[in-house]
């Protein structure tokens, strides 16, 4: 167990972008897992304070605003909203889910960066970034779009293609295009800011690959990721932006940039808890800045490295705050055999299933939690979540529940009965239940405390099953003319159970520890981790409530909905797909080698007669010239050709068509839309190769 005895305790979830709805995908990677583990600290009456809030700044919201046509206060405003909305709904338990466009956080992390910019921290650099001289703007990586080397998708963005996942630079495109004007960019000179992160490759390695100086040990995908990243060496980082929409620099000359997202998000976290301290009457230096604190950040994977290495780095230059403790970050969830995504609508979307599902929020909070990416990328389905819920929350939770209550009513009128363990001192089956159930929760919170949640969310579930086992065991049903004393005992303890599992199951599911509660008529004071394993709970006399329904059965009807949905989307993106043609079958060098191919210029174009489709060209190649035919004539003018530079495969065997003999082939590039362009370059004259 790796508990160990801090002061107090910040939690923070990485701030999502507020420029669109939030998925379960999300959820699973950085809200659910600190939601529970913030319960948890809770329940054992820690000092926590758990922050969040939305990323309101950088090229994602512009874009978005763009998108939707209004401007990027709109966006923030509406997403900031409907998210903080379904987080509160889903019972994701912020202390506080601030804003990065508030004025105190503008504040702080100006201060911030100030703050390091006096130590010298910086580094300041010419470099050559991609400028939109229409729009007059440098652009942000998301701005600039082109054709990805890796896969030829033609719409990969600068820093990623989405068709092939590969990780790009804006410079690495093809053809690239800023995607305010369409127009291509050119490289021009700015002055940014750069941290850099290879003066600190020494204590990284230390603290994060040896524990050097760590509370605890580090999860496996965690260390996995940063150690790839340390090996390669680490370089200076840009953390100013030229863009419109952020903190600006708050430096003489820097007009028109603001703080890259690495100097401006995370310290959300400092500035939600200065917040929080100001709403709350309490100081928040010593959350950031005392050493007995715990700080832990809920990241999904695509973080890791920003939490681990890079937000650490900034901690560390300003000298006064505390390092996390760990960084306990999951993977990615899929569903459905395919990556989640917003855009492409694949995904269990919260807000929609909020509203189409308001009374099955513990149910997706149970189904995510038993899938939690926690090592490993993990897979939603439909049909899981009806199989857990139906299994496990209706089968065995709901059911012992119900069976206890019910037999409780029936038997006592819902007075529980009196059973004194004194009694029973032969054969004392609460003695090896005390046993038991204080095995399971400390189990429970040894888990817990590994942020191992799954595991942990299994044991719950042993209380449940434990009780169930005992009922079948026991049959107070057929003892209860023989034995009264005995069902009495049996369905004391079974009461008590229920108290039990309604504690340690709230960090899980904490509107059915709620209900759980007002079966037993319990006051929520109970809810104290120090309580869990006692078998007084429930009080001899006092009564119990007929239950009502925990959880209903999920019916095959609405999982048949669902995925009525998904497959309608499919065909939809599967009929996108096909914008991309597969690859042909691989060639040699050498048959490469076979192709000529040269440069050209259209010294004549005119239209073949009686076909509607060709053009006839008569092209300079350096060394001769030569006719081409040509099937292009309802994408171009002929007259519009004179002077196109082309490229032409000039070794091809001559063909006749429509009785003209065409020597070579112009090559041309074809879009989805089937749109043509010359393929070739505005540089070369006739007649250079191609090679
Ligand atoms: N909004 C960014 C993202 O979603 C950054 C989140 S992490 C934080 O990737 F530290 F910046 F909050
Ligand atoms: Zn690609």
């Amino acid at each position: 167990m790796q508990e160990q005895n801090f002061k107090r305790y910040l939690v923070t979830s990485a701030l999502p972008y507020a420029n669109g709805p939030l998925h379960i995908g999300h959820i699973a990677g950085a809200y659910l897992p600190a939601d529970i583990y913030v319960r948890y600290l809770r329940l054992k009456k820690k000092d926590v304070v758990y922050v969040s809030g939305s990323d309101e700044h950088g090229a994602a919201i512009t874009i978005q605003a763009k998108k939707e046509g209004v401007s990027p206060q709109e966006i923030v405003d509406k997403y900031h909203e409907l998210n903080k909305q379904c987080f509160e709904q889903f019972g994701i338990s912020f202390d506080i889910y601030h804003r990065t466009s508030s004025e105190l956080h503008h504040k702080t992390s100006s201060e911030y960066f100030t703050a390091l910019n006096d130590k010298g921290v910086f580094e300041v650099k010419e470099s050559e970034q991609f400028y939109d001289e229409e729009a007059k703007q440098f652009l942000a990586d998301r701005y600039i779009t082109g054709t990805c080397p890796k896969c030829s998708n033609e719409n990969a963005y600068g820093d990623q293609c989405e068709n092939c996942g590969s990780t790009l630079s804006p410079t690495e495109l093809m053809n690239p295009k800023s995607t305010l004007s369409g127009n291509e960019p050119i490289l021009k000179k700015t002055k940014l800011w750069y941290l850099p992160l290879n003066k600190d490759e020494d204590w990284l390695k230390e603290w994060i690959l040896e524990g050097k100086g760590q509370n605890e040990k580090w999860k496996k995908n965690v260390v996995g990721q940063c150690k790839s990243w340390l090996n390669e060496g680490l370089l200076p980082r840009a953390i100013t932006r030229d863009l419109d929409w952020g903190v600006p620099v708050p430096v003489e000359g820097a007009d028109g940039k603001v703080l890259y997202v690495w100097l401006d998000a995370p310290i959300g976290y400092i500035s939600a808890t200065k917040q929080w301290a100001i709403d709350n009457n309490k100081d928040w230096k010593p959350y950031w800045q005392d050493k007995e604190t715990k700080l832990l950040h809920f990241i999904g994977k695509d973080n890791i490295v920003f939490h681990s290495i890079i937000f650490p780095v900034i901690l560390k230059a300003h000298g006064d705050y505390i390092l996390p403790t760990n960084v306990p970050a999951n993977e990615f969830m899929n569903m459905e055999g395919d990556k989640m995504s917003t855009s492409r609508r694949w995904s269990v979307q919260l807000d929609l299933y909020l509203k189409e599902f308001p009374d099955k929020v513990d149910e997706l909070r149970y189904v995510t939690a038993k899938n939690f990416p926690s090592t490993s990328d993990s897979e939603f389905t439909w049909k899981d979540y009806q199989e857990k819920i139906n299994s496990e929350l209706v089968g065995t939770l709901g059911n012992f529940v119900n069976r206890v209550l019910v037999l409780t009513n029936k038997y006592y009128d819902g007075v529980v009965p009196h059973f004194d363990p004194e009694s029973f001192r032969e054969d004392d089956t609460s003695i090896e239940w005390h046993e038991n159930i204080n095995e399971v929760v400390t189990k429970i919170a040894n888990h817990l405390e590994l942020y191992e949640f799954r595991e942990a969310l299994n044991q719950v579930m042993e209380l449940a099953r434990m009780g169930n086992k005992y009922l079948a065991e026991t049959e107070p049903w057929k003892l209860v003319k023989e034995d009264e004393e005995a069902v009495k005992r049996i369905m004391n303890i079974s009461i008590q159970l229920i108290a039990n599992i309604a504690i340690v199951a709230e960090p899980y599911l904490p509107n059915t520890s709620k209900k759980l509660l007002s079966f037993l008529n319990l006051p929520e004071s109970i809810l104290d981790w120090s309580n869990a394993g006692r078998l007084d709970l429930v009080m001899t006399g006092s009564k119990v409530n007929k239950p009502t329904l925990l959880f209903a059965k999920i019916e095959d009807e609405m999982i048949e909905a669902q995925l009525a949905k998904l497959n309608a989307q499919k065909e939809k993106l599967d009929a996108q797909k096909t914008k991309f043609k597969p690859v042909k079958p691989e060639i040699t060098f050498d048959d490469f080698q076979k192709m000529d191919i040269r440069t050209g210029i259209i010294i004549e174009a005119e239209k073949v007669p009686k076909a509607d489709k060709l053009l006839q060209f008569k092209v300079d190649l350096g060394f001769e010239s030569r006719t081409i035919v040509s099937g292009i004539a309802e994408h171009f003018e002929a007259d519009n050709l004179i002077g196109q530079k082309v490229t032409v495969l000039v070794n091809l065997a001559p063909r006749k068509i429509r009785g003209v003999e065409s020597q070579g082939m112009i090559l041309l590039a074809e879009n989805a839309e089937g749109d043509l362009t010359f393929v070739g370059s505005n540089d070369a004259g006739a007649g250079e190769e191609v090679n």
